[in-house]
């Protein structure tokens, strides 16, 4: 089954081509960074007018680079949410007309689930029960998986998601957006132990995580050290550098430290660790370590796949559709959409936790 991907929650216009859901014959992303950096983040009206611009060329190259007419597109899957509504709509509305269009069957897919099924499509196939921590720019959630399809959320943040964290971090350091990818790189060469940062507890004793404390313990060291930010171009101070080096630490601590505790009680048999921030190496290295001790696999996408896509959107949509579910067209965007379809108690079998 040939699936068509399109994907547009937040500042990446994407569309994909994927066989089976498993075989990716193209997947083009548009990014927005250039246009909402001058900014400093994404710019909701900006990111819809662009999405507008781009969608069509895009699924035009998607279809071009696969070698498929739109005749042969078996189905098509779109990201419904969560995520910006003026984005999410001219994804969503382009879907639906092109399915009316061709007849074809249509999808609507969680952004979320799309990320956990980015590493369904360079991995061997997931077992369950599994463990998958979300960590983007927007949301920052561990989901217990049971069985494929079926999802508890047993963590999330109760403020900044982590990506968020990088980005006001960066901002703060005068370096830009988006922080990650620059924070990753200076940490390199500093020394997290220089800059010991406090990792957030929860008081309830939930396994949750925070990271507005975090961001204001990196300005009240910066303002205490008299530690000024970077100026543009110029090469970053030795305690800039250290400063990174210890957020990042932190932040990667408080993640691994929750799906560690949370994969001690629960045994999953597979770990999954995607979104944006999962592009970071020295996450991915504490992620392969508990791993090791918990001896499971632990699957991430490519660098391709982490951040916004929409090969993941219709590798996820293929799933949806072999199980029968179609959307029609009176299917919209939506902004809240969560993933969280376990009600039953005997669903929840091991997990103790529920929000
Ligand atoms: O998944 P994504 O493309 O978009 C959302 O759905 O949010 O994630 C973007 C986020 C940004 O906050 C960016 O700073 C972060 O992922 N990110 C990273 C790295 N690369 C991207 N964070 C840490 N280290 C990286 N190497
Ligand atoms: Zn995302």
């Amino acid at each position: 089954m040939l699936v068509l991907g399109i994907e547009s929650s937040c500042d990446e216009t994407a569309a994909a081509v994927v066989r089976d859901g498993r075989e990716i014959l193209s997947s083009i992303i548009a990014s927005q960074i250039e246009l909402h950096r001058p900014w400093g983040g994404v710019v909701p009206e900006l990111a819809s007018r662009e999405h507008l611009e781009k969608i069509e060329p895009i699924v035009k190259e998607a279809l071009e680079k696969a070698c498929v007419v739109f005749d042969e597109i078996d189905a098509i899957a779109v990201t419904q949410g969560p995520g910006l509504i003026g984005s999410l709509l001219v994804g969503v509305c382009y879907a639906k007309a092109l399915a009316y269009a061709l007849g074809k069957p249509l999808v609507g897919v969680n952004h979320i689930e799309g990320h956990v099924y980015s590493v369904t499509l360079e991995n061997p196939p997931v077992e369950y029960p599994a463990l998958a921590l979300i960590v983007s720019g927007g949301h920052t959630n561990i989901f217990y998986i049971p069985e494929e399809g079926k999802y508890e959320v047993i963590s999330r943040t109760r403020d900044d998601a982590a990506g968020e964290a990088f980005d006001k971090v960066a901002k703060m350091l005068g370096l830009g957006y988006p922080g990650g990818p620059v924070i990753e790189k200076l940490a390199l060469r500093g020394d997290a132990s220089k800059v010991p940062l406090p990792v957030a507890k929860i008081s309830d004793g939930r396994p949750d995580l925070s990271f507005s404390g975090l961001k204001t313990a990196v300005a009240r060291y910066l303002r205490e050290n008299d530690i000024a930010p970077v100026e543009n171009g110029t090469e970053p101070s030795k305690a800039i550098l250290d400063v990174a080096a210890g957020f990042q630490a932190a932040v990667v601590k408080a993640l691994i430290s929750v799906m560690r505790k949370l994969a001690l009680e629960l045994t999953p048999k597979t770990l999954i660790v995607a979104g944006g921030v999962a592009c970071n190496l020295a996450l991915r290295k504490a992620a392969a370590d508990l791993a090791v001790d918990l001896d499971a696999p632990v699957y991430f996408p490519s660098k391709h796949l982490s951040t916004d896509n929409a090969a993941m959107i219709a590798a996820a949509g293929y799933v949806h559709l072999r199980n029968g579910q179609k959307a029609d067209l009176s299917m919209t965007a939506d902004i809240t959409m969560r993933l969280q379809n376990i009600n039953k108690a005997e669903d929840l079998g091991k997990v103790r936790y529920r929000l």
